[in-house]
């Protein structure tokens, strides 16, 4: 097991790619501490803890910095360390940036920018007195290549690349890595809405020609917080069939 007696953070691990992070986690070994609003996360929990792993949920927001840091003490003093922080949390409010409004900007920035910033805030301090930590941030592709209604979204994935290459350079002498994952269009309920006819177009523009399924992601993430990638931190980790080259 490739992550045998590792405490993993999981923020967004409800649904979607958090979820499969969460399984596959927890299967390699990992107790798993799932952080979201969406109350599927104790099924999630539960379904792990019925096979043979170990998982809990907690209804917290990225966003709230005294609950985050209550819970992050918690963890700590429960299970005596915080390994890995897994920064998946993240929403869309797509919109052309002429018709954003400031209510979207802000709500896309609180949650996939600001959240990774009070998260990582919080954990760091458990890490260093361990002197280990894996970090590993959602980024997406859209924050190397931009995409069409998405000025916030972008902004704030091209945020998490840069903050995990500035968290290299300050905490590398504490063991701890910092990379982001740059994943392309994943099945979740994040892009479910998306009209049939546009998801034949993005699935012919992809050079591997089908989409990603969460697990695909999700061993990308396994792989940059295992032990095996010790040597490597302030990468963008592109999982995208191809598209960006
Ligand atoms: N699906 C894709 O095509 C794709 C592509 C590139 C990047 N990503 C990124 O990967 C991550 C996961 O995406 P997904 O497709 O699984 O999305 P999803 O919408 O299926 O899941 C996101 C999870 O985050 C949770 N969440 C949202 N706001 C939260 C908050 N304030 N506090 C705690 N939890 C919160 C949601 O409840 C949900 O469970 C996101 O950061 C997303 O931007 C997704």
């Amino acid at each position: 097991m490739r992550l045998k007696n590792k405490v993993a953070i999981v923020t967004g691990g409800a649904r979607g790619i958090g979820q499969a992070v969460s399984e596959l986690f927890a299967k390699e070994g990992a107790t798993v501490i799932i952080v979201d609003l969406l109350a599927q996360g104790q099924e999630v929990a539960d379904g792990i803890n019925n096979n043979k792993g170990t998982a809990e949920y907690h209804a917290v927001s990225v966003t709230d910095r005294p609950a985050i840091e209550q819970l992050f003490k918690q963890v700590n003093d429960q299970h005596g360390k915080i390994d890995i922080l897994i920064n998946n949390a993240g929403i869309t409010r797509d919109r052309t940036l002429e018709k954003m409004s400031e209510e979207e900007w802000d709500a896309v920035i609180d949650v996939n920018l600001k959240g990774v910033f009070i998260c990582t805030q919080a954990a760091v301090p458990y890490m260093k007195s361990n002197k280990y930590g894996r970090i590993v941030s959602a980024a997406s592709n859209v924050g190397l290549r931009g995409n069409f209604g998405q000025t916030n979204y972008a902004a704030t994935k091209a945020g998490v690349i840069a903050m995990s290459k500035t968290w290299t350079v300050e905490f590398g002498k504490h063991g701890i890595t910092a990379n982001a994952i740059a994943p392309g269009f994943t099945m979740t309920d994040m892009v479910k809405k998306i009209p049939e006819e546009h998801f034949e177009t993005i699935k012919a523009s992809i050079p591997l020609k089908t989409v990603a399924q969460p697990i695909d992601i999700a061993y990308g993430y396994l792989y940059l917080a295992s032990d095996e990638a010790k040597f490597i931190s302030g990468i963008c980790l592109t999982i995208d069939g191809g598209v960006s080259r």
